[in-house]
C-alpha cells in the first residue's frame, strides 16, 4: 500500500514537472527572438528576394523594418526562428467550362524575376509561387539548391523553357507541382525526377512530355508516391515498367489527355493495388478491359472515357465494393444494357453514384426490374441503340439528381409513376 502510495506521488511529482517545463518553453518562444526579429542574413535575402520583384498589389508592403518573421507571407520556426515557409501564391479564380480548368489572371499576381538570393533562406521548406505571373521566365536552376525544401508549387506562374533537372537534388522533396496551364513548360528526360525519393504527390499537368519515354519506369522508382497527375502532358506509348511494382501507396493517377496508345488488357495500370481514383480518359488505350481489373478493390472513381475499348465490362467489376465513380463514355461495349447492369449488380451496385455510359454502342432494352441503385446520383445513357419503354424503376432511383436518356430509340409513354419518386 505504501508502495503504491509512493509511487503515485512520483508519477504526481512528474507530471507537475512536464507541466512546468512546457510553461516555461512556450514563454520563451512567444517571448523569443523568433517572433520579434529574425536572423539578419534571411531578412536581407527576403528583401533582396523582393527588389527583384514586380508587385502592383503591393502585397509586401508589410516587408520593412526588424522583424521579417511577422512579415506577411514569411513563416520562421517556432524553434530556430529560421525563415522555413514562403508562401506567394496569388488568387486567381479557377473556373471550369466544359471540364476544362481555367484561371483569371489574378489582380494580386507577383511579376519581375525570382533573384538567387533566396538561397539565403538555407532553412526554406516550404516555397509556393502559384499563379503568379512570371511571364517568359524560366524555372529557376538554383531552386535545386534548396536542400531543406518539402514543398514546392511553381503551379500556373507563367513559366516557360525546360524544368531544370537540378530540382532531382531536391532529395526532401514531399510535394512537387509544375502545373502548366498554358503548356510552355517541357521536360525532354524526366530521370531527375527519380532522385526525388521522398516524393509523395508528383503534379507536371500540361508539362509537354512529348518526348520522354518511358514515363512508368521512372515513376516506379519512387515508391513513397500517393498522388501522380500528369495530365495532359502529350505523353505516348512506353514500355511497361519492370515487373516488380514499386507502387504500392500510388492512391491517385491522372493521365487524361494524353497521346497514349497501348493495349489496355496487359497494362501495367492492374498491378496498382492501392489505386482509389485512375483517369485515363482521352487516350487511345484499346481492347478489352481485363479480368484483373476486379483486383483493384480500392478504387473509388474509374474513368476511361474517350478510348478506343471494346466489349463488355468484365463479370468481376462487381467485386469493386468502394466504386463510386464509373465512366466509359465514348467506348465500343458494344453489348446489351442488361449484360452491362447484370456484370455490376454485386457490391459495387450499392457504392455507384455516377454511371456514365453515353455513346457506347450499348443495345437491347432496358430491363423491367432491377435491384435499385440506392446511392446512385447521375445516370447517363444517352448516344447508345436502346429500345423499348423507359421502366418504372427509374422512379425508385431515390438519389437521382441527373438522368439522361436522350438520343436512343426509346419509346413508349413517361408517366407520372416514373418521377414522381425523384
Ligand atoms: C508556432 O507557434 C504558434 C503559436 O503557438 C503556432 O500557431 C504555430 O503553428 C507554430 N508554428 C510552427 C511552424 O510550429
Ligand atoms: C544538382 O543537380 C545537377 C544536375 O542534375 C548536378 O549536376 C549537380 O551536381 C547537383 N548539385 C548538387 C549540389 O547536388
Ligand atoms: C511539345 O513539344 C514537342 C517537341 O518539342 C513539340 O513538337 C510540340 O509542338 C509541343 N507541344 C506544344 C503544345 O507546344
Ligand atoms: C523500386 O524503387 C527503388 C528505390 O527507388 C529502386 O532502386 C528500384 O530500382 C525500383 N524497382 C523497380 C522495379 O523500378
Ligand atoms: C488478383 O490478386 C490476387 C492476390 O493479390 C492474385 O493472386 C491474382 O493473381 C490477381 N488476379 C489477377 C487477374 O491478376
Ligand atoms: C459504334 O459502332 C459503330 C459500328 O457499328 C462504330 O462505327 C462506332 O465507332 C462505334 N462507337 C464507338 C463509340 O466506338
Ligand atoms: C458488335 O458486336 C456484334 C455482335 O457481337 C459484332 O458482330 C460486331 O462486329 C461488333 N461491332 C463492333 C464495331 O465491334
Ligand atoms: C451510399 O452513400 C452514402 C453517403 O455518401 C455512404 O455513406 C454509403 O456508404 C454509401 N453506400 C455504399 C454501399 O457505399
Ligand atoms: C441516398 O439516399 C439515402 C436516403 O434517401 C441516404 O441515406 C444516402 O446518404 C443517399 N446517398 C447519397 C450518396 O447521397
Amino acid at each position: 500500500m505504501d508502495m503504491l502510495i509512493g509511487c503515485l506521488h512520483i508519477q504526481i511529482a512528474l507530471v507537475i514537472l512536464l507541466l512546468l517545463t512546457q510553461t516555461s518553453s512556450t514563454e520563451t518562444s512567444s517571448y523569443g527572438k523568433n517572433t520579434a526579429s529574425c536572423f539578419v542574413s534571411e531578412r536581407s535575402a527576403l528583401l533582396a528576394f523582393r527588389a527583384g520583384l514586380s508587385d502592383p498589389a503591393e502585397r509586401l508592403s508589410s516587408w520593412k523594418g526588424e522583424r521579417c518573421c511577422q512579415w506577411k507571407a514569411v513563416q520562421c520556426s517556432n524553434r530556430t526562428s529560421h525563415v522555413i515557409k514562403l508562401d506567394l501564391h496569388s488568387h486567381a479564380w479557377s473556373i471550369y467550362f466544359n471540364g476544362i480548368r481555367a484561371y483569371t489572371e489574378p489582380e494580386d499576381a507577383l511579376g519581375g524575376s525570382i533573384s538567387s538570393s533566396l538561397l539565403g533562406l538555407r532553412h526554406l521548406r516550404y516555397l509556393d509561387l502559384s499563379r503568379n505571373m512570371f511571364v517568359g521566365a524560366r524555372i529557376p536552376e538554383f531552386l535545386g539548391s534548396l536542400p531543406k525544401l518539402r514543398y514546392l508549387d511553381l503551379s500556373g506562374a507563367r513559366f516557360v523553357g525546360m524544368v531544370p533537372p537540378q530540382l532531382g537534388n531536391l532529395s526532401n522533396l514531399r510535394y512537387l507541382n509544375l502545373d502548366s496551364d498554358y503548356g510552355d513548360v517541357y521536360s525532354k528526360d524526366i530521370t531527375w525526377l527519380s532522385r526525388l525519393s521522398s516524393l509523395e504527390n508528383l503534379r507536371m499537368a500540361k508539362v509537354n512530355l512529348s518526348t520522354v519515354t518511358g514515363w512508368p519506369s521512372v515513376v516506379n522508382m519512387i515508391p513513397s508516391l500517393r498522388v501522380v497527375d500528369l495530365s495532359g502532358c502529350e505523353l505516348s506509348d512506353s514500355p511497361n515498367p519492370p515487373l516488380h511494382n514499386n507502387l504500392t501507396s500510388l492512391e491517385t493517377l491522372n493521365i487524361r489527355n494524353n497521346d497514349i496508345y497501348e493495349q489496355i488488357a496487359t497494362n501495367w495500370l492492374w498491378d496498382l493495388a492501392s489505386l482509389k481514383y485512375l483517369d485515363i480518359s482521352y487516350n487511345s488505350f484499346y481492347g478489352p478491359l481485363p479480368y484483373k481489373i476486379g483486383n483493384l478493390t480500392s478504387i473509388v472513381e474509374l474513368r476511361l472515357p474517350g478510348n478506343n475499348l471494346v466489349g463488355m465490362i468484365p463479370s468481376n467489376m462487381k467485386n469493386l465494393c468502394n466504386l463510386k465513380a464509373l465512366e466509359l463514355t465514348s467506348n465500343n461495349i458494344n453489348g446489351s444494357i442488361t449484360e452491362l447492369f447484370d456484370q455490376l449488380q454485386g457490391c459495387s451496385w450499392k457504392s455507384l453514384e455516377t454511371l456514365f455510359i453515353p455513346n457506347c454502342n450499348l443495345t437491347g432494352r432496358l430491363p423491367t426490374t432491377l435491384e435499385p441503385l440506392r446511392n446512385l446520383s447521375i445516370l447517363d445513357l444517352s448516344g447508345n441503340k436502346l429500345t423499348g419503354p423507359v421502366p418504372l424503376w427509374i422512379g425508385e432511383l431515390a438519389n437521382l439528381t441527373e438522368l439522361t436518356l436522350s438520343y436512343n430509340k426509346l419509346d413508349g409513354v413517361i408517366h407520372e409513376g416514373h418521377l414522381s419518386g425523384l
